[in-house]
């Protein structure tokens, strides 16, 4: 009811679609402000939960698939120089704003039964640039720059393919900052073993075979190299999450 101190919010705002992306990115900084929150990893889900284009089920384990990749990568000495750059915690909760800009698009569309047509999915690539475009309006400098900017990393590179053929820049290779070619694997595998509205759930093991064809496609080679040896951590995941919506 009415404006909460502690989260500097209104519970019964409701901003314009256009503004929920931006709002979901505001209450997560508010949370940030608060001591102790030792897994910030779980406020999320219940922010991401108050609007309807999102799951719990797959920011959850998208972070969790980033993880495991994260710690094969650097035991096999795979770009371990980048990624022992990163402050872990900082990723794994930066990389659960990767679809923020989901928010923005409505939700007819994003459920949407059956096949979606060329207009819809258009707009549905909207996601990248409106999630981007509301990480950049929180602001990059700060206390939580860090944060922010492996956020728009997440956010803006994890449709990106290999190839080239991917959105919005089309990027080519290592072109593609690590962050969206890691969450790219991630992003795909949770698509693939859950069932949506328009698609049962593949297999844990069509969906990695799935995944192991697209390398040097849709997926960085080296990537996929450490999705091979990960796949039945990313499968007891994929069931763990199997209850969550
Ligand atoms: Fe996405």
């Amino acid at each position: 009811m009415g404006d909460d101190i502690i989260y500097g919010y209104n519970r019964d705002y409701t901003p314009p679609l256009d503004d929920r992306p931006y709002e979901i990115i505001r209450r997560v900084m508010a949370n940030l402000e608060q001591p102790g929150i030792e897994a910030p990893g779980l406020f999320l889900h219940e922010i991401a939960a108050y609007y309807d284009s999102f799951t719990g089920r797959h920011i959850g384990s998208t972070r969790e698939y980033i993880r495991i990749m994260v710690e094969r990568l650097i035991k096999d000495n795979v770009y371990a120089d980048e990624l022992l750059i990163w402050d872990m915690n900082v990723a794994l909760l930066s990389s659960q704003l990767h679809d923020v800009g989901k928010a923005a698009v409505n939700g007819a569309i994003l459920n949407k039964p059956g096949k979606l047509t060329r207009e819809e999915f258009e707009i549905i690539k909207t996601h990248v640039r409106k999630g981007v475009e509301a990480i950049e309006r929180i602001g990059l400098s700060g206390r939580f720059h860090v944060f922010l900017k492996q956020a728009r990393l997440f956010a803006g590179a994890h449709h990106e393919k290999w190839d080239g053929s991917g959105y919005p820049d089309g990027l080519e290779g290592r072109l593609i900052p690590l962050e969206g070619r890691i969450m790219a694997i991630a992003d795909v595998y949770d698509a693939l073993t859950t069932a949506r509205p328009y698609k049962s759930a593949f297999t844990a093991e069509e969906s990695a075979e799935i995944i192991i064809g697209g390398a040097g496609v849709h997926f960085d080679p080296a990537l996929i190299n450490a999705f091979y040896k990960s796949m039945d951590d990313f499968a007891t995941v994929s069931m763990a999450y199997s209850g969550v919506v």
